[in-house]
C-alpha cells in the first residue's frame, strides 16, 4: 500500500502534512499547520485553517516565516504521540531564536498532554481540544498577552456545522465532509471517546449544501466522515425519541441519498462504518446509486468472538460474517477493506488463527494492520493485562501482513481485463505523462493522458497491474463497472 492510499481512507500516514491557504491583502499573520494521524484531523485542519482566515492568517509552508505553528496531532498508538513530541522539540529549539514565535497543540493529545506539554516540558505555549477551535483566535491574543493558553472543553453540541472548511492541499477533485463529531462506542482499547468526546451528527442541509458548493466549484467526489458513519442520527436521540415532529428524522441510509442526489457526477464514498451498527437499507442506497461508490471499509480488528467481546466491539464473529453476506448479497461486486489488531489483551494463539482465517474466507480489498499499544485512560487499561509479549504482537502483526498482501495482490489481478468509469485525479507521481484516478472499488488506475481532465470521468480499459495499482488506457468502449 502506497502512502497516499493510505491516507486516502483513514489517514493513518502520521506524516506531518503542511498546508497552505492563499494569502490575502487582509491576511497579516501567517500559520504554518501540520496535521497527523486519521482523515477526521485532516479535515478538523481545514475547519482550523477557515476559522484562522477570519483572523487574519494566511497559512504557508514554510516554518521559518510562519508566526504561529500548530499541531493536530493523534494519539491512538503510543508511536502516533512519540513522532509529535520529536517534532514539538524542534520547535522549541526555532523559538529559541524567535521570541514571538507561537506553538500550539491541537486534537487528540490536547487534554491529555496539557499539562506536561505546557508546563512540564514547557514545549508549547497553546493547547486547543478539537471542539474548542472557534477559540482559538483569542487564545492566540493571550498568549501574546503574555500567558499560557489552553482550551481542552469536549462538547456535546459542536458540529461545525456553518463554518466553510478551506481546502488544504486541495487537488480540486475530491474533498471530505465531516458528518458527525466524537464516538459514543466505548471499544475498550480506542482512546477516541476520551479524546473526541459524545458522538453528535451535523445538520443534513448543513451537508448537502456543502456537497452542492464543492460541486459547483468542480470537485467530484466526497467522502462522507465519522468514527462509525452507520450511527449518524438527526432529529433523534439515542432512545428513538423524535426531538422536533415538525421536521424529518435522517439516518444514515437517507443522508447517502440526499448526497447522492446532488448529481449524478458526484461521486459519493464514507468512512467508517461499524459491523454492529450496519444496515441493510443503508447497503439497498448504495445498490440504487451508481454514484455512490461500491466499497465499503468494516473493521472487524479480531475473527475471535472472546477477544472481540474484550474489546467490547458489540458484535461476534458470526455477526461479523453475516453482515459481509449481506453485502455480498446486495451488491455482489462490492469491495471491502477492513482494520486489525493483533496482541490485544490476552489473545491466545489460537485467536490469533481465527483472526487469520476469517482473513481467507473475506479476502480484503486493504487492510490497515496494527499491534496492540495500551492507551491511557481506556477500558482495556483499566481492566485487562496487556500480556502479550512485544514480539508475539510483533510476529502475528507480520503473519497478518503476509496474509493481506497475498489476498490484495489477487484483488488487483482480479480486476484486470475489464473497463472502469475512473474519475480522473491528477497526474501520476511517478509518470509526468500519465494520470492517476479511482476506479469505484476504490482501486488506483494509471493511464496516459491523452487529452483528458482532472476531474473528468473516462472509461479505462485494464490490461496490467502491479500489486497494488491497475494499468490502463482511456476507451471509448462502455465500462463494466
Ligand atoms: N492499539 C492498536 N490499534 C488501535 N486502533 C485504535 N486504537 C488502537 C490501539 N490502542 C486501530 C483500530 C482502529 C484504527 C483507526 O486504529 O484498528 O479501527
Ligand atoms: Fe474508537 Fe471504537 Fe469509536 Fe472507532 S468505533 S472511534 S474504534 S471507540
Amino acid at each position: 500500500m502506497e502512502a497516499d492510499d493510505k491516507k486516502e481512507l483513514l489517514g493513518e500516514s502520521f506524516q506531518g502534512t503542511p498546508t497552505v491557504v492563499p494569502s490575502q491583502p487582509t491576511h497579516t499573520r501567517k500559520l504554518y499547520l501540520e496535521s497527523y494521524g486519521c482523515q477526521m484531523n485532516f479535515s478538523d485542519s481545514e475547519i482550523v485553517a477557515s476559522i484562522l482566515s477570519d483572523a487574519g492568517f494566511s497559512t504557508t509552508r514554510e516554518e521559518d516565516e510562519a508566526d504561529l505553528i500548530l499541531l493536530n496531532t493523534c494519539a491512538i498508538r503510543e508511536n502516533a504521540e512519540q513522532r509529535v513530541r520529536a517534532r514539538l522539540r524542534q520547535f522549541k529549539q526555532a523559538k529559541g531564536a524567535r521570541p514571538h514565535l507561537v506553538v500550539g497543540v491541537l486534537g487528540c493529545m490536547a487534554e491529555r498532554l496539557k499539562e506536561s506539554l505546557l508546563e512540564q516540558e514547557k514545549l508549547v505555549d497553546l493547547v486547543v481540544g478539537p471542539d474548542a477551535y472557534r477559540d482559538i483566535p483569542n487564545l492566540v491574543e493571550q498568549v501574546h498577552g503574555g500567558q499560557k493558553a489552553v482550551n481542552v472543553l469536549l462538547s456535546r453540541e459542536e458540529t461545525y456545522a456553518e463554518i466553510s472548511p478551506v481546502r488544504l492541499d486541495a487537488n480540486g477533485v475530491t474533498a471530505f465532509i465531516s458528518i458527525m463529531r466524537g464516538c459514543d462506542n466505548m471499544c475498550s482499547f480506542c482512546v477516541v471517546p476520551f479524546t473526541r468526546g459524545r458522538e453528535r451528527s451535523r445538520d443534513p442541509e448543513s451537508i448537502v449544501r456543502e456537497a452542492h458548493e464543492l460541486f459547483e466549484a468542480g470537485y467530484r467526489e466526497v467522502t462522507l466522515l465519522g468514527q462509525n458513519v452507520d450511527s449518524y442520527k438527526w432529529n433523534i436521540d439515542n432512545k428513538g425519541v423524535i426531538k422536533d415532529e415538525a421536521q424529518p428524522v435522517v439516518r444514515f441510509a437517507e443522508l447517502i441519498d440526499r448526497v447522492a442526489h446532488v448529481h449524478p457526477d458526484l461521486r459519493v464514498r464514507f468512512s467508517t462504518s461499524h459491523p454492529k451498527d450496519m444496515t441493510d437499507d443503508v447497503l439497498e442506497v448504495m445498490a440504487q446509486h451508481e454514484n455512490v461508490c461500491k466499497y465499503i471499509h468494516l473493521p472487524v480488528q479480531s475473527g475471535n468472538s472472546d477477544v472481540l467481546k474484550r474489546m467490547n466491539r458489540g458484535y461476534t464473529r458470526e455477526w461479523y460474517l453475516e453482515r459481509m453476506e449481506s453485502i455480498h448479497r446486495i451488491m455482489p461486486d462490492c469491495a471491502t477493506s477492513t482494520d486489525i489488531i493483533s496482541g490485544f489483551c490476552g489473545e491466545t494463539e489460537a485467536e490469533h488463527q481465527d483472526t487469520l482465517s476469517l482473513m481467507e474466507m473475506m479476502s480484503y480489498d486493504m487492510a490497515y494492520m496494527f499491534s496492540y499499544s495500551e492507551r491511557p485512560r481506556t477500558l482495556a487499561q483499566r481492566k485487562y493485562e496487556n500480556d502479550v509479549p512485544e514480539e508475539v504482537k510483533k510476529r502475528r502483526l507480520q503473519e497478518i501482513m503476509a496474509v493481506q498482501k497475498v489476498h490484495a495482490a489477487n484483488r488487483t489481478k482480479s480486476y484486470v481485463g475489464r473497463t472502469y468509469r475512473v474519475l480522473v485525479e491528477g497526474t501520476s507521481k511517478k509518470k509526468e505523462d500519465q494520470y492517476f484516478g479511482r476506479t469505484t472499488y476504490n482501486t488506483v488506475v494509471v493511464f496516459p493522458k491523452e487529452d483528458a481532465q482532472p476531474g473528468t470521468y473516462v472509461n479505462v480499459h485494464v490490461h496490467d497491474c502491479t500489486p497494488v495499482t491497475l494499468i490502463g488506457t482511456i476507451t471509448q468502449d462502455s465500462k463494466d463497472a
